[in-house]
């Protein structure tokens, strides 16, 4: 009598997702986009340290403000508040003195809230792991792969609007691919072992400064020469 097994849904959950492309493309992919991030990478404070708690700080200013604003405000936020433990004691009118002017105030409240989680449930120890990491206050997935790769070089991936966008154009999804679900399927995949940190801020710098949303610069994109759009735009970026 022929036995059948019965799904196994741990197994199942792990079923790989089929690739997203032949890996020598996703490894031209991620070399392309390392080498030039190397070369052009923007020099950001925040790009400077590996404490979690610093990153996680620019990571949440960056949630809803543009960099050029975002640096205004984070080199005095940190001079006040230095370590996850004074933003945790600190009174709550004077973290909304510090965070005045970069509106969506919730963001700063549960910063502060994060930080009193950790000094009281995680003993003042970051949690290095993404799905650890969301369980604290304001942080979705982004902000905890962001945090999990820059500050501990873990194999977390990211997904913002700007890395959204280059997964997007370079391996030309279809309209029914551009879900978040199958987006951090794709940047899952691409991410490389032991350099997510590296790669992280490269395809958010990509995203931000070349793949840019209205008027790509193509003729300047690392990307361009394996790019599905790349190839197929004019020299002077348009479409
Ligand atoms: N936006 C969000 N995170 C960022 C980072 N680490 N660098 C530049 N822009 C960002």
């Amino acid at each position: 009598m022929s036995h059948t097994p019965k799904p196994q849904p741990d197994r199942a959950k792990r079923r790989k997702d089929p690739p997203i492309a032949h890996q020598a493309t996703i490894r031209a992919f991620q070399r392309r986009l390392i080498a030039w991030y190397q070369r052009h990478g923007r020099d950001l404070p925040w790009r400077r340290t590996r404490d979690p708690y610093e990153i996680l700080v620019s990571e949440v200013m960056l949630q809803q403000t543009q960099v050029q604003r975002a640096l205004l405000y984070y080199e005095k936020f940190l001079q006040q508040y230095p370590t996850a433990e004074d933003l945790a004691k600190a009174r709550e009118p004077q973290v909304r003195e510090a965070w005045d002017g970069l509106g969506y105030y919730a963001r700063a409240r549960n910063l502060q809230k994060a930080t009193q989680q950790i000094v009281t449930q995680h003993q003042g120890k970051f949690p290095r792991d993404p799905e650890e990491l969301t369980k604290l206050p304001g942080i979705g997935p982004y902000t905890a792969g962001a945090v999990s790769s820059f500050a501990f070089h873990k194999d977390a991936a990211i997904l913002d609007t700007n890395a959204a966008r280059v997964l997007r154009r370079f391996f030309g999804l279809t309209p029914q691919q551009r879900t978040p679900r199958f987006l951090w399927t794709v940047a899952r995949q691409v991410t490389p072992k032991g350099q997510a940190h590296v790669f992280n801020q490269a395809i958010m710098d990509v995203g931000a400064t070349i793949c840019v949303a209205r008027a790509p610069r193509c003729p300047q994109c690392p990307l361009r020469p394996v790019c599905r759009r790349g190839k197929t735009t004019t020299p002077a970026g348009s479409v």
